[in-house]
């Protein structure tokens, strides 16, 4: 690592111990793109701006805070020191989409004492990397302040105009808002206290919207702002005062108000911008994975990226039910219908997956409790250990271990947290026992603590908890109505993903996700973590399950294989039935061979609210994937494979829309072509409206290079 002191460009001089009026101070990133400028104004306002490429960014925006004990404003400071470094270090993720991550910045340190007299100091700590910057305020340990309240954070970021957004309401309990593509003007919050679909939400401001909040101004300036390594401190939410475009932070509160009790030393969160004149450099950036720390796990060995299968979809599509009694509580149906999680059910799926490679199978309703889950904000609900009586335990985990497959736990907690911590150990003891190495667990409804919310600094202590003790006893995690992601995979990297947005799921018994909705993910909610999507449905329209629902997945079906690359996380569920698939085993074929965990990934083009290609190389391996995506319009592309290999011949399996496919009138139709293919190819890529394109490069055999044609 190289860690080394710079010399920083001063408007006015600086001496230890010195206040001076109207100070600042400029860092450039390491290729000098982006300038941030951070001013120490004569009223003590400490104020920062950032460009790029000479274009303004964020204008000035103050920083500071509410603190409700001691109760003061900390926005006015003087300056006692400044400081800079610049780093530059290389580290290789336990799992991810590169094989080996840069970390290189430059950062600046300014140590500000509150000017009020309350003699608090506080570290305030930038780190400008070539796609952004992170910062954040770090409370050393210190005489004036020990144990300390805040009531809000006050950060800004002024935009420099009515920029076209995609964002969505903020709240302080849900993520699963479809997404509005608007101008910053028309960020209106109240539209997402209406959704009816979503179970926990809590509006609370019409100019509120939540982070990661992507921005594009008129001259093609890409802004993503979010956050970094959420821990011990609420998520921030965004409310835009639309006279001057600017953003200010909003901590989500705790059942009295309060938004965050520290103990120095403490630090906040990063607060992140990442900007470029190319969206393909939105995507490809790691500064947030950068700012978090290293594994906390030490031996990672066990962790392992992985394909499932699930008792799942057939309850979402109202096949069967949650609950021993086929009552469908909570699931949209009022008809009787089956109980899933019964032995011979879950045996069918242990053959389908262990037949096609898939190594786990989740299994959703396996425990009592699912009579009266949510709703009712009791307390009470699931033990995790008891499962219905036609779900044997013992004799499911010794068949599926014959079969080389893990079952996958579930833990739908209904939010009742308390219930959960108390039952955590008793029931990881329980999946230890049985071999289950991995669970899924899920906060639909309201939060116990009765006041708390989904995204306060109670359930983020809570989240991290899970990850840490899960990690303790070797198990990986999927979490399911969380706070947003923040990078902590980087810090366990046993918590493989999160839902923490509107998955497919919606598609199955809501208004759904509009076909601009994958398009839009990758730039937001992904931009925090991998998103366990449920991609892979096969049977498009909800009418096939019962002639009366209108319900439809908004995309075609090789969409929904585009989605594997395009969506990425290292857990991939292939969410539609077994039936459903072993009708369409030449498809289902690209969701067999796709891998989970890579060696490099390519972001080839993107449009936010527009279309998305990537392409990525499997870990350890010869072969890549690629995938490309598009919203409601058709789109043609010409895509170069100018990444693969020289000297090499690969057999590209193309899954693509059939000429007269579409999302909502011809979804399922495709058409499977294989060509010989090598770095020299460009490919001429057709997406349906609401389409997508999946595509296999295997190195090539003697016999693919006899049997296939050269692409051309
Ligand atoms: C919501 C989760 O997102 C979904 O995957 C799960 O099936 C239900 N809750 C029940 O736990
Ligand atoms: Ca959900």
């Amino acid at each position: 690592m190289l860690f080394k002191k710079l010399p920083v460009i001063f408007c006015t001089v600086l001496f230890l111990n010195t206040t001076y009026a109207d100070q600042s101070v400029v860092i450039r990133s390491p290729d000098g793109n982006i300038r941030l400028s951070v001013n120490n104004k004569n009223d003590g306002s400490v104020v920062y701006d950032l460009s790029f490429k000479n274009r303004t960014v964020i204008a000035p925006s103050q920083l500071g805070f509410a603190f409700k004990l001691p109760e003061l404003s900390l926005n006015r400071f003087d300056i006692i020191t400044i400081d800079s470094s610049s780093t530059d270090e290389t580290w290789r993720p336990v799992w991810g989409e590169l094989s080996s991550i840069r970390n290189h910045y430059k950062q600046l340190v300014l140590q500000v004492r509150d000017r009020t007299g309350s003699g608090i100091m506080l570290k305030i700590v930038f780190r400008v990397f070539n796609d952004g910057i992170g910062f954040r305020y770090e409370f050393p340990k210190q005489d004036k302040l020990n144990y300390f309240v805040i009531a809000d954070e006050f950060t800004q970021f002024a935009m420099t105009g009515d920029h076209k957004t995609f964002w969505i309401p903020g709240d302080y309990d849900t993520n699963e808002f479809a997404y509005y593509t608007t101008r910053i003007s028309g960020i209106d919050a109240t539209g997402g206290g209406k959704a009816q679909e979503i179970s926990a939400k809590t509006f609370y401001d019409k100019n509120a919207a939540q982070t990661p909040l992507m921005m594009k101004t008129d001259d093609g300036l890409y802004i993503n702002i979010h956050e970094a390594a959420l821990v011990n401190y609420p998520a921030m939410n965004l409310i835009i005062d639309k006279s001057t475009n600017t953003f200010r932070s909003h901590l989500v509160p705790d059942a009295v108000g309060n938004a965050a009790y520290l103990q120095a030393p403490a630090v906040t969160p990063w607060r992140t911008i990442i900007t470029s004149d190319k969206a393909t450099d939105i995507l490809a950036s790691k500064t947030i994975l950068n700012l978090n720390e290293p594994s906390k796990i030490k031996d990672v060995s066990w962790i392992k990226p992985e394909k499932f299968v699930g008792v799942w979809w057939e309850m979402h599509v109202g096949k069967s039910s949650w609950d021993y009694s086929g009552g469908q509580v909570g699931s949209q149906q009022a008809t009787r219908v089956p109980h899933g999680a019964n032995t011979a059910n879950v045996k069918r799926y242990i053959d389908f997956a262990s037949k096609n490679g898939i190594p786990a199978v989740l299994v959703e309703g396996w425990n009592t409790g699912w009579e009266d889950w949510f709703g009712n904000w009791k307390e009470d609900v699931f033990d995790f250990v008891t499962p219905y009586p036609d779900f044997d335990v013992k004799g499911l985990s010794a068949y599926a271990r014959s079969k080389g497959v893990k079952i996958i736990m579930h833990h739908e907690t209904s939010a009742s947290v308390t219930n959960y911590e108390r039952w955590m150990d008793t029931a990881y003891k329980f999946m230890k026992k049985y071999g289950y190495d991995a669970v899924k667990t899920g906060y639909v409804g309201r939060i116990i603590p009765r006041g708390e919310h989904h995204d306060g600094q109670w359930m983020i202590r809570h989240y991290v908890r899970v990850a840490q003790k899960t990690a303790n006893y070797h198990i990986m995690v999927d979490m399911h109505e969380p706070v947003r992601p923040t990078g902590l995979q980087r810090t366990y990297p046993n918590w493989l993903a999160c839902e923490a947005a509107r998955g497919n799921e919606f598609n199955a018994w809501s208004v759904g996700n509009a076909p601009d909705h994958e398009t839009i993910l990758p730039f937001t909610r992904l931009m925090g973590g991998p998103m366990d999507y449920t991609p892979g449905i096969f049977k498009i329209k909800m009418s096939y399950y019962n002639p009366e629902k209108k319900e439809q997945v908004h995309t075609t079906l090789t969409k929904q294989l585009a989605l594997y690359v395009t969506m990425y996380s290292p857990l991939q569920m292939a969410a539609d039935l077994p039936e459903n698939y072993e009708v369409h085993m030449d498809a289902f074929q690209f969701i067999k061979d796709v891998a989970v965990d890579w060696d490099d990934t390519r972001i080839l083009d993107a449009e936010p609210g527009d279309y998305v290609i990537i392409a990525r190389k499997a870990k350890g391996k010869a072969s890549w994937f690629l995938g490309a995506i598009t919203d409601e319009n058709a789109r043609n592309f010409t895509t170069s494979l100018d990444f693969l290999d020289p000297g090499k011949k690969y057999v590209a399996t193309i899954y693509h829309d059939a000429e007269n496919a579409s999302w909502n009138d011809n979804p399922e139709a495709y058409v499977i072509d294989k060509f010989i293919v090598d770095k020299a190819t460009s490919l001429q890529l057709k997406l349906a409206p609401g389409g997508g394109t999946a595509i296999s490069l295997l190195p090539a055999t003697a016999n693919d290079l006899k049997k296939f044609k050269e692409y051309r």
